[in-house]
């Protein structure tokens, strides 16, 4: 059996170090990081290849300003949905069904800035009913939404574009919900408003009878906003 003296293990411990400290070279070399200022293909200014002239999108080319950035071609804010946005009951509702999910948290069942993690610490968002945001093109509420604002995160990858219009067009129903005058109802709505029992069942009604089979569960935690 080989004895190993302490001289020669600190000899091995010395060559290895050596030895591995060889490969400095190799790893130091000259490169670009991607997308780096450089010409490393001659062809440009960026160590990345570039699309070649004139290529266009084989898909999703999201072209439509309006319908994807909620802009007019000026880049002002679009002041209506888009041409392939049809203002509906269905819409709403679809939209309503959205801003309970994803926004209620934080901007409460009215939009009044006031759910429940803001009630809990979190930064208040403004209520939509602010004379700002009354004044906004709708287009503003589906930019927010898509790029986020300030401490909001984006919900761009979490809603599809055509939620996000429903949920626009629904917050502009919340807005005229807090403003809205006597004369803007039919008498029909009045009778029903003036009736707690009427209220409940056209919300049943409104939500497509799913409430039914809860109870009235939904209608009645919204009332504790
Ligand atoms: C996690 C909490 C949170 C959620 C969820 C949330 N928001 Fe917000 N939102 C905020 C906060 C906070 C602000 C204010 C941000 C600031 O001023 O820095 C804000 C601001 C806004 C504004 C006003 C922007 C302005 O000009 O002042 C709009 C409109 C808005 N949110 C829409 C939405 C919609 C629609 C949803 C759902 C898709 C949503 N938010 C979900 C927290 C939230």
């Amino acid at each position: 059996m080989m004895k190993f003296k302490l001289k020669n293990l600190l000899l091995a411990g010395l060559a290895m170090t050596v030895m591995t400290g060889c490969h400095w070279d190799m790893w130091n070399q000259d490169r670009y990081e991607p997308l780096e200022k450089g010409d490393f293909f001659g062809e440009g200014e960026t160590s990345s290849r570039m699309l070649v002239t004139g290529v266009v999108p084989y898909q999703d080319a999201r072209l439509d300003t309006h319908y994807y950035q909620g802009r007019n071609a000026d880049e002002t804010f679009a002041a209506e949905l888009p041409a392939d946005i049809k203002l509906t009951k269905e819409l709403l509702l679809r939209g309503q069904n959205q801003y309970d999910i994803f926004c209620t948290p934080c901007h409460g069942y009215q939009g009044l800035g006031d759910g429940m993690i803001v009630q809990r610490g979190f930064p208040a968002p403004p209520s939509y009913t602010d004379q700002r945001l009354l004044e906004m093109p709708i287009g503003y509420f589906f930019d927010v939404m898509t790029n986020g604002f300030g401490r909001m995160y984006s919900y761009k990858t979490r809603i599809t574009v055509e939620d996000r219009w429903a949920i626009a067009a629904y917050t502009r129903a919340l807005q005229l919900s807090q403003n809205a005058t006597p004369d803007l109802l039919t008498q029909e709505l009045v009778d029903i408003v003036s009736d707690p029992e009427k209220v409940d069942a056209f919300n049943t009604e409104a939500l497509g009878g799913s409430e039914a089979t809860h109870g009235d569960s939904g209608t009645t935690s919204k009332e504790g906003h």
